[in-house]
């Protein structure tokens, strides 16, 4: 599938997902959300496929937000589909069986900041800066920001990035849990990509319903979410890679998993 303004490149069995609007910090406009949502559904699909890369064009931005130029002069009704569309880009991010890791290499302001934190781990260059700055505009954040960022780092410094639209360095949200793992920003890359190579080696399906249990479970009451986790644990034992990787622990030898 071609797009305008996100490339995908899959070399079995990663693929890594660019937002390729340099020009603008890889601003999100209405078509890059549609195309991300696209890649990552078809990444879904593609068998080749066990664990993904996210980043950004250039060397400056992940994404600098939404499309600021894009959005002056429309009305609340367009800008709703257009944060619909950014929820539900997060939300197959969220639910789709294959782990995404941000290897966050520059800005990642507003929509930035919310589509890294869909995915399920990010990585960051040193000189990353992160922040929720809508309010600067006269705005709060509109895919997700206000939600997931309380979620991740707790409410108190939440609201503190959203209220302020101060911008934070890699090392402030490496310090908060917004960011996994620092890097030099000429490492990052081979480091995401090594990291998504040692997820793609694991049991996928013990994967899937590892994220699955995570996530959905995550916002659901402890019962309902360890119920979840039973479910899950149990979908374990419908699968051949259990047995594979119990016998290759007992007879100590590493364990050769089913491709899902
Ligand atoms: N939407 C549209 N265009 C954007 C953009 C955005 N969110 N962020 C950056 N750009 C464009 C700039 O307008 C500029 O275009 P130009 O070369 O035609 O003038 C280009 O990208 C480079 O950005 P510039 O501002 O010159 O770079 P900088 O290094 O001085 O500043 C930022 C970088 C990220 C701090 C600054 O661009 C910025 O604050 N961007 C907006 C961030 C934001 O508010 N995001 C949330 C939106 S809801």
């Amino acid at each position: 599938m071609e797009f305008n303004n996100v490339t995908v490149e899959v070399s079995k069995p990663i693929a890594i997902v660019t937002v390729n609007r340099p020009k603008v910090l890889n601003a999100l406009n209405l078509e890059t959300v549609g195309e991300l949502g696209a890649a990552f559904s078809m990444l879904e699909q593609n068998d080749d496929v066990r664990a993904i890369v996210m980043t950004g064009a250039g060397e400056k931005a992940f994404v600098a937000g939404a499309d600021i130029t894009e959005f002056r002069g429309k009305a609340a009704p367009e800008m709703i589909v257009f944060a619909k569309k950014g929820h539900d880009v997060a939300r197959i991010m969220e639910s789709m069986g294959k782990p995404i890791i941000a290897a966050v290499n520059g800005y990642a302001l507003g929509g930035g900041c919310e589509m890294a934190m869909a995915c399920d781990i990010r990585f960051a260059a040193e000189t990353a800066k992160f922040g929720q700055p809508e309010i600067l505009l006269g705005l709060i954040p509109g895919m997700g920001g206000t939600q997931r960022l309380a979620r991740l780092v707790g409410i108190g410094i939440a609201r503190e990035l959203v209220y302020a639209g101060e911008q934070i360095t890699a090392q402030r949200a490496y310090e908060i849990g917004l960011v996994n793992r620092l890097f030099p920003a000429d490492q990052l890359m081979a480091e995401a990509t090594k990291f998504a190579h040692k997820l793609a080696s694991m049991p996928s399906h013990a994967l899937k319903m590892a994220k699955l249990a995570t996530n959905f479970g995550y916002d659901q009451s402890l019962d309902n979410g360890l119920m979840l986790e039973t479910q899950c644990f149990a979908h374990c034992w419908s699968h051949p890679n259990l047995e594979e990787g119990v016998a290759a622990f007992l007879e100590k030898r590493k364990a050769n998993f089913h491709e899902d």
